[in-house]
């Protein structure tokens, strides 16, 4: 059993006015489709809309998947979702990018809704199931599920970064969490370093020992906490950017762009996180001290919309459109605007034609647990060409190094970054771009998904004898 915030379908309304359901084809949706399907499994997660009566709870089929729809009120989606999980947990474990909201009324209703869900949870799965708890909507569902089905093995895995001690104490409820979380008999995190924050944690403000990856219980349960980087369907990106279709659109994107010498791109949802605006004003500094220019250079900046309830989103959305048409007024010429920006969302197709008709990719965020756009665009790259710019602080830095890294705070190192890669000769870019195709052919997402069900599997064995730990802390 999946159970995640989000389903893997979108309602979308039938012409009739019935309700019907579009898969939505995400990554993590396309990995782990074949371990549902192989073990009878069901997936449990919010539509996406509001139900004030909560009364919407019947399991349906959608495309040979069970799924379990949990309601949420309109109440449940200001305090829970966007309040805290976007406006509380998001910020804070992104860094303090921006400011954390502590609110005791969002945090009773994030209790309420992760007990909602775990209440399902226990309903529907079988004797002896495994549950895969995904996600910081959902930190409290591991602990709670086990109360209520000692049975099952549990296992979480945590999509976004995990803040140090000293940022993740501001917390008035960090105790809670933590303890919530080891429920699970697994804790998943995208790299080493957020794992090693969590068990540091545990010992610090749950006092339990610890040794290692390994958290020992006084009930006698261990729990293991490690990193599994998630990763992309590469396969299927590779038969996408080959595909006639997407081969056609890339040189339509050109061609409707004036075919430039050179198309920087940037695809992100429209998140504080991303560093859109930084890295826009990088390229617009460019373009004024005469290091490029635009007749021969365009950035196309697609930002996806997102949570757009949310106040601090609202402030991101109104600054960047400020920029873009600050930096397209002062720059631009007729047919030659400097930023071509998209407020939009665009299907894989598109998505793949346009990594494809970039010759550089602009990742910049400030903090990202992974970011899988960076491994999409090296995904499409049949001809090992184009460049990538990344961020240190994308979790994808660990493993892309032969990206031109950079520190999304220090501008003047953007530019200089985005210099080189735009001047770069055909064989460095041919070696970079080879050396991380290799890496992201090696760590595909179903070998992501395999490496944390066969540990899970072997995970925290409830009825063995606990491992004492060699040391104690
Ligand atoms: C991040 C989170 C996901 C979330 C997604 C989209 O990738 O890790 O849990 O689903 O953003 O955000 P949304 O708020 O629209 O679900």
């Amino acid at each position: 059993m999946i159970v995640a915030n989000r389903l893997p379908v979108d309602r979308v309304e039938q012409p009739d006015g019935s309700r019907g359901w579009r898969s939505s084809p995400g990554g993590l949706v396309a990995a782990l489709e074949p371990v549902l399907r192989a073990n009878d499994g069901v997936w449990l997660g919010w539509t996406g809309g509001a139900d004030e009566t909560g009364a919407d709870t019947e399991p349906f089929e959608s495309d040979g998947l069970r799924l379990v729809p949990i309601p949420m009120s309109s109440e449940d989606i200001e305090e829970f979702y966007e309040g805290f999980s976007n406006a509380t947990l998001w910020p804070l474990y992104h860094d303090l990018v921006a400011k954390p909201a502590f609110h005791r009324e969002w945090w009773e209703s994030y209790q309420r809704v992760n007990q909602r869900f775990a209440e399902r949870a226990a309903e529907v799965a079988a004797e002896g199931a495994t549950v895969w708890v995904h996600d910081y909507q959902l930190q409290l569902v591991p602990r709670m599920l086990r109360e209520l089905r000692p049975d099952l093995r549990i296992g979480f895995y945590l999509h976004i970064p995990f803040p140090p001690a000293e940022l993740f104490q501001q917390l008035p409820w960090r105790r809670q969490l933590l303890e919530g979380l080891l429920g699970a008999d697994l804790v998943g995190f995208q790299l080493p370093g957020a794992a090693q924050n969590f068990v540091r944690l545990v010992r610090q403000r749950v006092g339990h020992k610890t040794h290692r990856d390994l958290v020992y219980l006084p009930d006698g349960r261990t729990v293991r906490a490690a990193a599994y980087p998630i990763s992309i369907d590469w396969e299927g990106y590779q038969e996408l950017a080959r595909s006639e279709g997407v081969v056609k659109r890339a040189k339509e994107i050109r061609e409707a762009l004036g075919n430039p010498r050179t198309v920087f791109l940037g695809c992100d949802r429209l998140d504080y996180t991303k560093g859109i605006y930084a890295r826009l004003r990088a390229f617009g500094e460019l373009i004024s001290d005469g290091h490029l220019d635009v007749e021969d250079a365009v950035f196309v900046q697609v930002a996806v919309p997102s949570r757009e309830q949310v106040e601090q989103y609202k402030i991101l959305r109104d600054d960047i459109d400020r920029l873009v048409g600050r930096l397209n007024g002062d720059l631009g010429q007729i047919g030659r605007p400097a930023i071509s920006y998209l407020h939009s969302s665009y299907p894989r197709e598109e998505m793949a034609a346009l990594y494809r008709a970039a010759d550089i990719m602009v990742v910049t965020p400030y903090r990202d647990g992974m970011n899988l756009v960076a491994k999409e665009y090296v995904a499409c790259r049949l001809d090992n060409d184009g460049a990538l710019v990344l961020s240190e602080f994308a979790g994808a830095a660990e493993e892309l190094r032969q990206a031109w890294l950079v520190n999304p705070y220090d501008l003047n190192g953007m530019k200089a970054a985005l210099l080189e890669a735009h001047t770069a000769d055909e064989r460095e870019l041919t070696r970079r771009m080879k050396a991380m195709r290799r890496t992201v052919a090696q760590h595909d997402v179903a070998a992501w998904a395999e490496g944390y069900m066969a540990d899970l599997a072997n995970a925290g064995d409830h009825h063995a004898k606990p491992l004492r730990p060699l040391k104690s802390r």
